[in-house]
């Protein structure tokens, strides 16, 4: 009976602490252990013997971070390793109150981490700066939510974290979240803010959207007229049915060193900035700029599109100045952007301005053939070769959305990656038998600017609100592919459009909460992802928003 009883309170204790424990994304593993860890001004953190400058930035910026957030000030050792009676053994210091150990396990992923907290010590394991960082992201999520909304509270006396065991990695590489900006501009410290949420759900490719038929968002030291022209329209609200041209003088763009801030904040928070220049559609804004060279019809009135829809005015693919500009263009977001990735677009390219100009229709017989989406590929090609030129430092990947697929694909090879969103799951695994990486954002449910709820409170945007929370989460990424076309999948990602919606408050509202689900989506094993489950983790983030001044959709919260 006695035994009964115990084994009664434990439950009860367990599931007490359990309950507590909202980490989101949910880990692979993880126990919960009796006890907790206590915070005091004697707590040691002993930094790893021979780890690399970054994995020590990474330990400072949370001890810094702790500091602020709770006022406790860690104090750091490199505890030294000595030989005893033939032994390695480690020699920490015994007036400290707790240690925060971290160790290097090079036989670890770059992602994966473990964490092990018990009464007298953390001990943090990492291959990677990136591993080091998730652990103590996950450690935070253990602990009230202003430490990770980086404010203070001065009403908590007493700061702990729960014994846990967690072994973690992710699912899949890549955990994606894309914002247009050519739509609307919103500034720099509107997308720090979307960084810090992305980096507290362990999401690590930032997609910068950063060009469109209605603007032109990013300085090209060779092309002035880009901004000065591209980066404005006459009105705030871009048109759609009743709604008109409003008249107001709207715009704005990213300098070079707008940019260079972004991705020094980006880079800390170990997200990979992947910049989309959308070519050759969705570029009336690049043509009304240079419609000397840009545009098929230069002859005629060009200016940075007022409207909603998908614009005819695009790129003429077959003047080699035109060709040369994305080269250019190409050139300097390499310079500006230190990862791997470029994005060229390649969605919703009208054909008809080609088909009816006599260079495209001659470059078409040039190149043997009779679809004019091969112009596309031809010009595309010839940017792939650009940047095969370059050395290895200089060599970036390039992305296009899936459209690209309806043209003959063999001149670009199979090296590059196919985001997948229009009848995602078939152009995926198209991609993939094609031998093409890919991604999968698939406009229904992962366009989460689309309306969120049927509530009458819910902004004005696309869609009747069927893309809920629930409905986001409860996609399977890879529900068609078998074994074989799997290592093609890179991973998953939300995007938001943003033609309705003018203000940044409005996308913090539409973006949250369904960000964290493709969040879990992209880092959780599928077998532990539960809806029940990931909404009652999802109740503490409300305060986490409120401390981060983000707003965000309450329905899903009690
Ligand atoms: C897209 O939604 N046009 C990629």
């Amino acid at each position: 009976m006695k035994k009964i009883l115990f084994a009664l309170l434990c439950l009860f204790v367990f599931t007490g602490s359990a309950q507590e424990i909202s980490i989101i994304p949910r880990p692979a593993e993880m126990s919960v252990n009796e006890g907790e860890f206590l915070f005091t001004g004697r707590v040691v953190v002993c930094y790893p013997e021979l780890a690399d400058k970054e994995i020590k930035n990474v330990t400072d910026n949370f001890v810094e971070e702790f500091k602020r957030t709770t006022g406790i000030k860690l104090k750091k050792s490199t505890p030294k390793k000595e030989r005893l009676q033939g032994l390695e053994v480690t020699k920490y210091s015994k007036k400290a109150d707790g240690h925060i150990v971290l160790h290097v396990d090079d036989s670890m992923n770059d992602e994966e981490y473990k964490l092990s907290v018990a009464p007298k010590r953390i001990e943090i394991a990492a291959s990677k700066p990136a591993g080091f960082f998730y652990a103590f992201q996950t450690l935070k999520q253990l602990m009230p939510r202003n430490v990770m909304a980086g404010v203070p509270d001065n009403e908590i006396k007493e700061w702990s974290v729960p014994a846990v065991s967690i072994m973690d990695k992710p699912r899949f590489d890549w955990r994606g979240f894309m914002l247009d900006e050519g739509r609307h501009f919103y500034g720099k410290e509107e997308i720090k803010k979307i960084i810090d949420v992305m980096a507290a759900y362990k999401m690590n490719r930032f997609h910068w959207h950063l060009t469109e038929d209605q603007g032109w968002r990013i300085e090209i030291k060779k092309y002035p007229k880009l901004t000065e022209i591209g980066a404005w329209r006459d009105s705030k609200v871009c048109a759609w049915g009743e709604v008109k041209p409003d008249g107001q003088r709207y715009g704005g763009y990213y300098t070079h060193k707008d940019i260079k801030e972004v991705v020094a904040y980006a880079k800390e928070r170990f997200i990979e900035i992947v910049p989309e220049v959308d070519i050759p559609g969705h570029s009336q804004a690049a043509v009304a700029s240079y419609p000397e060279f840009l545009s098929c019809d230069p002859e005629n009135k060009h200016e940075v599109w007022l409207w909603q829809g998908v614009s005819a005015d695009v790129i003429n693919v077959s003047n080699p100045l035109a060709v040369q500009f994305a080269k250019d263009v190409i050139d300097e977001l390499i310079e500006l952007f230190p990862f791997g990735y470029i994005h060229l677009g390649g969605d919703e390219c009208p054909t008809q301005k080609w088909e009816r100009n006599s260079d495209c229709q001659a470059l078409l017989k040039e190149i043997g053939s009779t679809n004019y989406r091969d112009l596309q590929i031809h010009f595309y090609k010839q940017l792939k070769e650009h940047i095969a030129q370059k050395p290895a430092d200089k060599q970036r990947k390039l992305i296009f959305w899936n459209e690209v697929l309806h043209g003959n694909t063999e001149p670009l090879g199979n090296d590059i990656t196919i985001m997948a969103w229009i009848g995602a799951d078939n152009a995926a695994k198209d991609a993939a038998m094609r031998g093409m990486n890919t991604i999968l954002s698939p406009q229904i449910p992962y366009y989460i600017n689309r309306k969120q709820s049927k509530l009458e409170t819910e902004p004005r945007s696309q869609g009747y609100g069927d893309e809920t929370v629930e409905r986001v989460y409860n996609y399977k990424p890879m529900n068609n592919a078998g074994p074989e076309l799997q290592s093609k999948y890179m991973g998953v990602q939300a995007n938001f459009w943003t033609e309705w919606v003018e203000e940044p408050e409005v996308v913090q509202y539409l973006m949250l909460p369904r960000l964290v689900a493709v969040a879990e989506a992209g880092w959780t094993p599928q077998e532990k992802r539960d809806y029940e489950d990931f909404l009652k983790r999802l109740q503490g983030e409300k305060k986490y928003y409120q401390l981060k001044g983000v707003d965000f959709g309450k329905h899903v919260f009690k």
